[in-house]
């Protein structure tokens, strides 16, 4: 009787084959990568899409809409891209710091015209992927020169990805009160009083304007308390300044709490997005910008700079930065810009007070001047969670559920239809 040897009878078994994707899924390094959360913003442009209903409303996006809720291309981009395009120029490489012309204008539209440190050679520049970019840059920076605690404190709430940002460049992140939900406002005293309570020298991160996502700004006079108290601290300010210009209408007025604290001797950073206010998005436009003692100091500031962005992204993108400059400029252009500039933030100052008044001729018993005190981009509706899915369940408006709204979806044509939703779900 034949007896079957072990490797007989392993060849006579039937064989498990493995098809060529379950092979490259069982030799992936990638097995263990556990799926992470969508997106806030983008899980509510998906529910927009899907929505059948004409009348839908999204007020999500953070991005400038039109009275007919299209995007926006301003007039003076248009043209200045049309220069650039007929000036031919070569699609070299940049600098590592990007484009002189555009970062020295953009200097000069955060700082002012009569910034000492400005004038007196002492601020280093470097141009960024756009704000986001610029703040991780800065991150970067702090986490690797700053001698103080590698912690930042950042406003409750603020903007999303300011934590992510701040945490993936090795910074602690912390937080101070900001927004009270009783007055739908500034916690002015809470903000004060946390600000004191840091520990001597922190890094506190301060919106310049048009606070996102709350819309709620200090007043100029409380600036000048959160000066003194940063001041008292002997804290580092680092201005996040996404919105110049797009809050109030006016760059001068909206570059206010920077320019004051450069006034009071301050020594701050500053992070600038061209993203909203020229309506650059996709372009990713932006600078990071610090004040430094010297023009010394800001030399060996300016080489560690390059050494820091030429292993991320060895230099920045050259397009956008050269609209932006043409615009910045060119004094006839630079004007025709922040007229439209103007017209983008009246519209959304408008927008505001036909949805209070919409929603106060429809009898509602809440107080809505908080919608109107606000400014910039998003308006903070102190509408609960619950609230806010009834509103996309029941009335196909969507936004996030910490009842933020993106103001520039509204139009003349859906004010009304949303403050009705508003008002059914708000009783
Ligand atoms: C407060 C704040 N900072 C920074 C940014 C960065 O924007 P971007 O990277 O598009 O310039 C935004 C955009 O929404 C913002 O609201």
């Amino acid at each position: 009787m034949l007896t079957r040897t072990a490797l007989q009878r392993a060849a006579a078994a039937p064989r498990i084959t493995l098809t060529g994707k379950q092979a490259a899924r069982a030799a992936s390094a990638w097995s263990q990568v556990p799926q992470g959360p969508p997106d806030a913003i983008l899980g509510i442009t998906e529910a927009f899409k899907k929505d059948s209903n004409p009348k839908k409303i999204n007020l999500g996006v953070g991005a400038y809409r039109d009275d007919a809720g299209k995007p926006y291309v301003l007039p003076s981009v248009q043209q200045a891209e049309q220069t650039v395009v007929q000036k031919n120029l070569d699609k070299e490489y940049a600098g590592i710091t990007g484009v002189p012309d555009f970062t020295k204008a953009a200097a000069l539209l955060a700082y002012g015209p009569d910034s000492a440190p400005l004038k007196e050679n002492r601020i280093c520049i470097t141009q960024s992927i756009s704000g986001t970019g610029a703040l991780r840059i800065g991150g970067a920076f702090l986490q690797r020169f700053y001698p103080g605690a590698k912690a930042i404190y950042i406003p409750t709430p603020s903007w999303a990805n300011h934590k992510a940002v701040f945490t993936d460049s090795g910074l602690e992140v912390k937080q101070y009160r900001y927004y009270n939900k009783d007055t739908i406002g500034l916690d002015f005293d809470g903000m004060v009083e946390d600000i004191k309570k840091m520990p001597k020298g922190s890094i506190v991160l301060l919106h310049a304007c048009a606070h996102n996502p709350t819309g709620v700004d200090p007043t100029e006079a409380q600036w000048k308390a959160i000066s003194d108290a940063v001041k008292e601290g002997k804290h580092y300010p680092f201005f996040d300044m996404a919105y110049q210009g797009f809050a109030s209408g006016d760059a001068n007025k909206d570059a206010f709490a920077l320019r004051y604290f450069l006034k009071e001797g301050h020594l701050p950073c500053l992070a600038q997005s061209f993203a909203k206010n020229m309506g650059l998005y996709g372009e990713r436009v932006g600078a990071f910008s610090i004040v430094t003692a010297s023009e010394e100091e800001k030399a060996r500031v300016d080489s560690q700079l390059k050494i820091l962005v030429r292993p991320l992204y060895s230099n920045p993108p050259v397009h956008g930065a050269r609209i932006a400059s043409t615009i910045l400029n060119d004094a006839s252009l630079n004007r025709q810009w922040l007229g439209e500039v103007k017209g983008m933030a009246d519209r959304i100052i408008q927008m505001r007070a036909l949805l209070k008044e919409n929603l106060e001729k429809l009898g509602s018993k809440h107080q809505w001047n908080h919608i109107t005190d606000q400014i910039g981009m998003f308006a903070y509706t102190g509408l609960s969670a619950e609230q806010m899915t009834k509103l996309a369940e029941e009335h196909s408006v969507y936004a996030t559920k910490d009842g933020r709204i993106s103001v520039a979806g509204i139009t003349t044509e859906n004010v009304g239809r949303l403050a009705e939703a508003i008002y059914k779900v708000t009783g």
